[in-house]
Formats: structure tokens, sequence, C-alpha cells
């Protein structure tokens, strides 16, 4: 980047950023996620970092977010609502530490830990020890009165067990159930959604009837004493704060180093979604209050307070250009090439478009500014553009005419209904080499050859081993060896793990074929109706359309792959090479024709055995609970399906009570 267009861009976020704080924080948009909006502004801090020329009088890094709303009576603070400064990873925790140890040299630090509230930050002020004002944070300065909504949150006392003028910090915060439950309203009714809890509990707190506000059943945590009572640490807050009658988490820990903070960190996350209410990382202080006074604030934030949160699942980047995948069908997928971003807790740089008609539906173009999401271990999705933020060089993109490997002209199939039908672009070249290759890969996973993954079977091609997947079957410890890097164990290893594999049961051969709309349901059904892969490569369309759950789409595509006679002959090469294919019995059992979830580890089979065991006890796998779930399976360490099992009165058992079911 140049100057010219770092300032250009310095200005066009500072506009951006401007506009998201007004609706987030002014007129509570529920629309808007503050991760964008940090994303942005993370972005704007370095630039500025950078070019502090171009900075803005008015930038919004300058000032806390949010203002006053008019609606509501505007009180000074006291003393300043601050903010803290954001950290993600330990690397910039080890940072944090290292700047305030060189401000206090020669001391050891020992920290507070306490849960990051995703609420709404509330001031209270207390006179002779009776509840007196309720103020939001509003510019830090100057907030809104909202005494009277705050004094219907039970968790409030109204009065202290002292006559003490008090200030007291907190967090009014929705439970999740509270908001899974008002959001059911609101859609009732045709009213806006919530986007999250912190949005429920802002909207409940700055509405003008106070009423509106008790129905929300609102809690509030508080986590910071601003009068002098003689505190010497943080830790001494909280106690205070709980012998005045607040409501304080359970979750605190009192660290004598990063790492007992970085342990916390780690508890907090894994037990995150059992929480009732949303959080999004910890907030770590310097314990001792004198030194965190000493340190002072930078900005708007305690130097000696930091958030430490948990990885963003929606962050902003640049599309840096737009290439085109072949899968292992041929089919052309456009792919997102994104200046790395930091999102769902890795470095993010590609992300997929999905088809042409995606790209045309969010109007992405190279050049643009987007929000990428990607939650749990989800592939990256682009899912909005930021068209403000164009500098107008964005470029439209166009799917290829031709395949972007083998130059094979591109053939178009529609997809979908008729309402939504889109279309998607195909390689038809049989022999494209990195469509073979893409098959290859789906083939050694659908036949769990753990052994060998994407580089090792380009290798083996590159150097001649292999020209399908069925030469797999023929590679000797000898032909791997010999090749660079491959030593004698792992040679063998390879070989051994790939001979060991050649007996398969038909619907997991089925599906290894990869034929165009067989997953793994399908073609358990195919097996189980069919009973032979010969029966399978003869049927006719009428014959395959008439298993139940199987539709002509799906059957018309399976009669096409077996008309084409390179891939009844690669059927016959397979078996010719030694794979088994063991029919599947399907017996009749008490889980016969009943939807069965396991979460969890089991203690005596894998999760593909257990899903193979319940097919074939005629049962059907399912991933996730829902009202139509007959049993929900409970294993070591189970998930929130356990929770979400128990929540719908559905069946739980134990692993023994399902090796019974099963008939083991
Ligand atoms: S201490 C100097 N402790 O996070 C700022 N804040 O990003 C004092 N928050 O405005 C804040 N949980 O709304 C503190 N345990 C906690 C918190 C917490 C949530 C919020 C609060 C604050 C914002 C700062």
């Amino acid at each position: 980047m140049d100057q010219a267009e770092a300032k250009k861009r310095i200005e066009k976020l500072s506009a951006q950023i401007n506009e998201l704080r007004y609706r987030y924080h002014v007129l509570d948009d529920p629309g808007i996620t503050d991760q964008i909006y940090d994303s942005l502004t993370r972005e704007l801090v370095g630039l500025e970092a950078k070019y502090p020329q171009f900075r803005l009088p008015n930038s919004p890094t300058q000032r806390v977010a949010g203002a006053a709303l008019d609606k509501f009576e505007k009180i000074r603070h006291e003393a300043r609502m601050l903010s803290l400064t954001d950290a993600f990873s330990k690397e910039e925790m080890i940072d944090w530490e290292e700047r305030i140890n060189k401000l206090l040299p020669g001391i050891r630090l020992d920290y507070f830990c306490e849960l990051k509230f995703d609420g709404l930050a509330v001031s209270l002020r207390y006179k002779r020890g009776n509840f007196d004002v309720a103020a939001t944070r509003g510019d830090g300065e100057t907030g809104e009165n909202v005494t009277g909504n705050v004094r219907t949150i039970q968790s409030v006392p109204l009065y202290l067990p002292e006559k003490k003028d008090i200030e007291v910090r907190g967090e009014a915060i929705m439970t999740k159930e509270v908001w899974e439950f008002l959001n059911k309203q609101q859609e009732k009714e045709e009213k806006p959604l919530y986007a999250n809890t912190r949005n429920a509990a802002a909207g409940s707190i700055r509405q003008l009837d106070p009423k509106i506000t008790a129905s929300r059943k609102l809690q509030y945590y508080a986590y910071d004493l601003i009068t002098d009572l003689g505190q010497k640490t943080h830790e001494e807050i909280h106690r205070k704060l709980k012998d005045f009658g607040f409501r304080i988490s359970t979750y605190e820990k009192h660290a004598k180093n990063l790492n007992e903070v970085f342990e916390f960190y780690n508890q907090v996350e894994k037990m995150r979604d059992k929480l009732p209410f949303g959080i999004d990382g910890i907030v770590v202080s310097v314990n001792d209050l004198a030194f965190l006074k000493r340190l002072g604030v930078v900005g708007k934030a305690p130097r000696g307070m930091i958030a430490f949160k948990f990885a963003p699942e929606q962050a902003t980047t640049v599309v840096e250009g737009i290439m085109v995948n072949v899968g292992r069908s041929g089919k052309l997928t456009p792919v997102a090439m994104l200046r790395p971003v930091f999102v769902g807790g890795t470095t993010v740089s590609r992300a997929t478009l999905h088809n042409e008609d995606e790209i045309r539906r969010l109007d992405v173009r190279i050049g643009d500014t987007v929000v990428i999401q990607r939650a749990g271990d989800v592939i990256p999705d682009v899912v909005q553009v930021l068209p403000k933020m164009r500098m107008g060089k964005e470029k439209k993109f166009f799917m290829p005419k031709a395949c972007p490997v083998c130059k094979e002209t591109v053939v178009s199939r529609f997809i979908g209904s008729k309402k939504e039908k889109s279309v998607d672009y195909y390689c038809p070249n049989p022999s494209c080499p990195t469509k073979n290759l893409r098959y290859m890969e789906y083939f050694v996973s659908a036949f769990n050859i753990y052994t060998i993954g994407p580089k090792i079977l380009q290798r083996f091609k590159e150097e001649g081993l292999i020209s399908d997947v069925v030469d797999l079957f023929y590679l000797k410890k000898e032909d791997i060896q010999s090749l660079e890097r491959f030593g004698e164990k792992s040679a063998e290893n390879i070989v051994t793990s790939i001979q060991a594999r050649k007996q398969v049961t038909l619907p997991k051969f089925i599906y290894a074929l990869g034929i165009t709309h067989v997953g793994e349901e399908t073609a358990f059904d195919l097996a189980q109706r069919l009973g032979s892969i010969e029966k399978l490569m003869d049927a006719t369309p009428e014959e395959i359309n008439a298993i139940p759950n199987i539709g002509s789409v799906v059957s018309e595509s399976i009669v096409a792959y077996f008309s084409d006679r390179k891939n009844r002959s690669f059927v016959e090469r397979l078996i010719k090479a030694g794979i088994q294919i063991e029919t599947i019995k399907v017996r009749k059992t008490p889980l016969t024709g009943k939807s069965i979830v396991v979460t969890g580890t089991l203690e005596s089979m894998s999760r593909e055995e257990a899903k193979e065991a319940v097919r074939q006890a005629g049962g059907d796998w399912v991933s996730s609970v829902s009202k139509n779930t007959d049993y929900v399976v409970v294993g070591e360490n189970p998930g929130s399906k356990y929770e979400k099992a128990q929540k719908l009165g559905i069946k739980i058992i134990n692993e023994k009570e399902f090796l019974k079911l099963i008939g083991e």
C-alpha cells in the first residue's frame, strides 16, 4: 500500500466504523456484530500507528464508543468509565506483561482473572447505602440515566448492609435462555430479532419503559468498586462487593503468573458454552491496586487491565483475488484469496465462494473489503461485502470458459428447483489431472486410508507411481522407499495401511465411487436394497427410483455413471486389485426405524464403527439432536448435544445400553 492508498483507506475505515458505531451503540441495531466493528477498528489502529500523519482529528480510535441518547437524562460520571484493550493470543498477553514490567521494574506482579461478560456496562451509585442512580457508559464521561430500568433488576441490591456512599461498576446481562424465549416472542409478533444476548440486554435497558426491562429478567454482575474503602487488591474488591450483596461470578481466579492466567483462560473457554450467559473472553487485572494505579491509563483503557478475548468468529479482510478450484467431479468452485486474517482461532487466507450465483448474490469483487465467518471447524465463508469501502478499482469476476487446469471447455449444469435455479460449471475432461487428484483424495478418505494425505498422493502421481487409485493397491514398499524423503518404516506403514483396507462394506464401496448426489446415506440405502455392486451397476432408473428416500435426480445420476464404460471398468479393476466387498445385512432390532445421536467418545468403538453398527441395526444415524430424535447415546466427555437432549426430554442412554440395543 502506498501513502495515498493508506490515507484513503484510513478515511474509509474511519467513516465506516463511525457509521457502524452509531448504528450499534446509539440505535441498538441488532444487525451489526461487534466483531466486524472490532476487526475494522484493529485495522485502523494499525494503519494509524504506521501513518500517524493521516489520523483524522476525530478518529473513532480516539474516543470510547457510544453517545448518550437524547431520550434519557444525561449523567456525568464521577470517575470516567473506561474501556479495555483487547488481546487475542498468548503472545499478545506476553507483550502486555512485558510492557507493564518495563514500567514497574523489579516488581513481581500477580493477577486477578474473571469472566468478561457480554452485556452492557452499568454504573451504580449508592447514597448512604441506598440505591440512588444507575448510568450507562455513554462516551465514558457522560452516560444515560437508566435508574428506573435498572431498579427492576432483581440482582441489584436496593440497599446495602452499611450506610455508605459508594459507586459500583458491573454488567447487565441477559441469559441465553431468556434471549431465546424473547426472540421467539419477537418472531411471533413479527418484530426484529436480537442478534445476541448483548444486544438484547442493551435494548432492554436503553428503552423508556421500566415495565419492559422488568419483563426481560436481566441480571447484574458487579466487577468493580470505584470508591476507596481501603481495598488493596482487585480480589478484595470482589470480596467487598460480595459482602455488600452484589452478585459476583463464581468463576474467578487469583493467578500468580501468566501461566496460571492461561490455565484459567483454557478452562473458561472449555465451559463457555455451558454457561447460562454469554461471555467473550476473560478480564485480567494487575491485582495490586496501588500498582494498577501507578500503571495509569492509555487513551481509553487502564494499562494494568486487559481483555483476553476468545477468537472472534467474524472478521473483515480484503479479497486479493479469486481463484477457481477443480473438484473431484470436475466442478469448478471459485475461492476468494484473502489478505490473511485471524478468525475463529486460526489465520485464514482463503474462503469458498461456492459458485457464480453466490458471487452475484453477494456482489463480491476483487479488491473488496468483506466480512468472513468461521465458526467451529467449518470452512470459512464470505458472508457480506462492505460496498462503502470500495475505492473504485474493484474488479468484477466471471467464471472462466475453460478449465483452469487442463483448458478443456467447461460445461454448465443447472441445479436446484425451478424457483431457486443456479448453475454449476464443470470440467468434462475425464483425464483432467486436478480432477483426478481430487478424486483420489476423496477415495482414500472414504476408504479410511489415513496414512496418505493429499501431499503424498500428489507426490506419488508426479513420481509416476500411480495414475489412479487402483494403482494404490499394487504399491510395494520398495516403490515408495526409493523416493526421496521416504524411509523404510513410512513406506511400510503406507503399504500395510492400504492393504488393511481391502475389505470394505458395500455401502462404503458405493460411496467411494464418488457418484454425483450419492452421499453416505444414499449409498447405504442402495446397498441395503440392491445387495451387490453388480445389481447396482445394472439397475434401471425405475428400480433405483423405487427405493425409499431416493428420487429421480439421484437415480439418473447413478445410471449415467454406470452407462460410462470407463466407470464400469474402474469397478472391475478395483475388484481385480483385490478389493473384497462385504454385503451388509440389516437386522431387525429394537433400533429399527429409530433415529439416534451419539455424543462424546465411546469406549468400545470409534464413531465410524458406531455409525456402521447403527445402520446395520436398522437405525438412522443423525448428527444433531431434535425433537424427532429417539435416543441420545452419551459417551465420555459429551458435548452440548447432551444438554439439548435433556432439555427436549429425549431418552438418554449410556454405552452399555446402546450395545444392548444394537444387539452386541
Ligand atoms: S472491568 C476499565 N470486568 O468490558 C474498564 N469489564 O471492554 C473496567 N466487561 O466496559 C472494566 N465483563 O462493559 C470489566 N469482568 C469484567 C467485565 C467487563 C465485561 C465489559 C465492560 C467494559 C468492557 C470493556
